[in-house]
């Protein structure tokens, strides 16, 4: 595989003279091929939101929606995460917003044109990897939100358990503070009315648990 773009991986941070700004980042990831995911996707779905963002949050990889507007969560996943920052009381304008993998994996389905998600592999989530990297060292925020297993055991660990330990504070260097939760998209996915309607309110408390810690920090600046 020819590699066009080179990945900020090949650019150690302590040889640049400080971190690349989000927009110069974004530009580059516009043409990476540093996997061969970009070969199905129409556009690299890079992070998006302020470069000043206290919060960031990391799902999994664009969706088809995504990929046609290239932005990241703006199909339904993202209206369901919409709605559970609205009610947590976390402001839009204070979270960035990406995902671990950055072009949109997919397959074909059966019958019709519909384009199925595909879980990342290890191996696309480690191409990608100096990606989000990069927009840690840009943001350097407060807090940082993985949604799923796929962020969380990127971030965290392969044997980080999100059933066990979502919403809870996590011991990492990171960022000042850590949390995974679940993915927006499994709240989709529940059988029933009722199910959904508990997801919601358990993704909603963990998100509370970001909007305090916030609000404690406004409070002591
Ligand atoms: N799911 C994700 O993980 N990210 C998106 O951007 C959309 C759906
Ligand atoms: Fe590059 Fe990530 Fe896209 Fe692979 S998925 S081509 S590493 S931007």
């Amino acid at each position: 595989m020819k590699r066009l773009a080179k990945a900020p991986d090949q650019l150690p941070l302590t040889k640049r003279e400080k971190p690349a700004s989000l927009d110069s980042l974004r530009q580059e990831a516009a043409h990476c091929k540093n996997c061969d995911l970009w070969r199905n996707a129409t556009q690299t779905v890079f992070g998006a939101g302020s470069p000043k963002a206290k919060i960031m949050l990391i799902g999994e990889q664009p969706g088809d929606m995504e990929d046609r507007k290239g932005l990241p969560f703006v199909g339904p996943a993202g209206r369901v995460l919409d709605e559970a920052l609205a009610q947590a009381g976390i402001d839009r304008s204070d979270v960035y917003v990406t995902n671990a993998v950055k072009h949109f994996k997919w397959t074909p389905a059966e019958r019709g044109k519909r384009r199925i998600h595909k879980k990342p592999r290890q191996a696309d989530i480690q191409a990608c990897r100096p990606w989000l990297d990069a927009e840690m060292a840009a943001i350097r925020p407060d807090v940082l939100v993985c949604l799923g297993a796929t962020a969380a055991q990127a971030m965290l660990g392969a044997k980080f358990r999100v059933t066990q330990n979502r919403g809870k504070w996590i011991d990492s260097g990171l960022a000042s503070r850590v949390l995974a939760t679940v993915h927006p998209s499994s709240i989709l996915r529940a059988q029933d009315d009722d199910s959904r309607n508990t997801q919601m309110q358990a993704f909603i408390e963990d998100l509370r648990v970001v909007a305090e810690f916030l609000k404690q920090n406004k409070k002591a600046a």
